[in-house]
């Protein structure tokens, strides 16, 4: 197949970079369609760890054309500063390489003002966000006062418009969220540095991937967050502010809907989640303590410890259906290592029924309780397992009882952090 999407089917940090990295191998063009920096991609390449915030994971292999789509908000000082790391580090150093949607929105200084100081006021009722300022970012996309990457071509007609949200965004700071307000001669001198850094590498991403999809060029479509992150199918309000299933690539990329061949979801052996919300299969305590030291279950973008819990078969069946899955790839299950027995939720109870499929309105899932399936664990390390006859036969069973009880095939399995630390089984762009 030569379009493929990878999505995330849970609250994000699937492990979703290190399939992208893998998959990027084979692909010629890598695309970011949602989200923003609030998203971090953890790769290990050759022993070197690397974390990507908006560059596409392709851009650790060379030759590579990454681009970011009209979907996505785009920090622009975050994009310059993640582009000087990565050449510091001797990557990424042809320009060319990178593809900036001009209709993609910026996310600037005064979004992420809004979004901190919003959180600081809510109190118990704060969605934990990344404060990077995603959410303030796409309302004024939605509100039609956002700008877009175009404008940085005509540097007084974006002068202008900044300084009107600025002085706009302070009023509301000030009175509303009793922030202090901001200087807007300091951003807009931080934004006249680096935007002819930017400007080369604007594009109209649509007509680009309609050439490279007619030319024959794989494109690989990286997903960002998880689907119950989803604006509109996650766990609402405590989501983030885009579309993360795979739908969002015909808006976001974009791609003529028909032409998506292949969608990869992209799950954990266990769940982890960070910031706040309903969470069914949450454990604490010892266990959880346990396998957050051993998956390093610590926010890429924030540093965040993450709320850890056992695979949740209902979320699976939920991300199988609203992304119409090709395959899933399992990550970390090496991670479940010396845990005997494991658990998979398999269903919820709420009041006196039971729920095998995700129940209707999300706000069930705050007084949903999880009904577990225990299975034997094992003791053996798996990272050096390279086919599922590697696997001690307690792995494979877990393996096959996720795959059922999701209605999925599995394409791969993730067994360590290295590229090559994986169980392919099936690679969509060599099926
Ligand atoms: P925001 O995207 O920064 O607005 O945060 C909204 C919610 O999504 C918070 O619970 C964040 O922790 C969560 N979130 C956003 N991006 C990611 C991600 O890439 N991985 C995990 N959680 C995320």
């Amino acid at each position: 197949m030569k379009t493929v999407a990878v999505v995330g089917t849970q609250w994000g940090d699937e492990g979703k970079g290190k399939i992208v990295d893998l998959l990027a191998a084979d692909a010629d063009v890598v695309v970011r369609f949602q989200g923003g920096n609030n998203a971090a991609h953890t790769l290990v390449v050759d022993g070197e760890k690397f974390i990507l915030r908006l560059i596409p994971a392709g851009a650790l292999h060379p030759g590579k054309v990454c681009v970011i789509g009209n979907g996505t908000v785009v920090d622009p000082l975050a994009l310059a500063e993640e582009i000087a790391a990565l050449r510091a580090r001797g990557r990424f150093l042809d320009d060319d390489l990178l593809k900036l949607s001009c209709d993609a929105h910026m996310v600037l200084p005064y979004h992420r003002a809004i979004d901190r100081a919003r959180e600081a006021r809510a109190g118990r009722r704060a969605i934990g966000t990344t404060g990077f300022g995603i959410g303030p970012a796409y309302e004024d996309k939605m509100a039609r006062v956002g700008i877009r990457f175009d404008e940085l071509k005509n540097p007084r007609r974006f002068g202008e418009k900044l300084a009107r949200n600025i002085a706009e965004k302070n009023k509301y700071l000030a009175a509303m969220l009793k922030a202090k307000p901001l200087k807007a001669k300091e951003i807009a001198n931080q934004l006249g540095r680096v935007r002819a850094r930017i400007v080369p590498y604007l594009c109209d991403t649509g007509a680009f991937l309609a050439e490279a999809i007619a030319a024959g060029r794989r494109v690989l479509f990286e997903g960002a967050h998880g689907t119950m992150l989803d604006i509109d199918h996650g766990t609402y309000p405590f989501v983030t502010s885009s579309n993360c299933i795979a739908s969002a690539v015909f808006s976001g990329a974009p791609l003529a809907p028909g032409r998506l061949e292949a969608v990869l979801g992209i799950s954990k052996a266990y769940t982890t989640r960070v910031g706040a919300g309903p969470f069914p299969s949450e454990i604490k305590g010892v266990l959880a303590n346990r396998l957050r030291t051993e998956g390093e279950e610590f926010g890429s973008a924030t540093g965040r410890p993450r709320r850890i819990g056992w695979f949740d078969a209902v979320l699976a069946r939920l991300a199988v259906r609203l992304n119409g899955m090709w395959g899933l790839a399992l990550t970390k299950l090496d991670v479940l290592t010396g845990m005997d027995p494991l658990r998979i939720c398999v269903a919820y109870q709420f009041g006196a029924k039971r729920y095998d499929e995700m129940p209707p309105g999300r706000g069930v899932l705050e007084r949903a309780r999880p009904i577990y399936e225990e299975l034997p664990g094992w003791r053996e390390s798996l990272s050096g397992a390279r086919a599922l006859g590697d696997l001690p036969t307690a792995a494979r069973h877990y393996l096959e009882r996720i795959a059922e009880l999701a209605g999925v095939p599995l394409a791969m399995v993730g067994v360590g952090a290295a590229r090559e630390a994986t169980i392919v089984l099936n690679n969509p762009f060599r099926d």
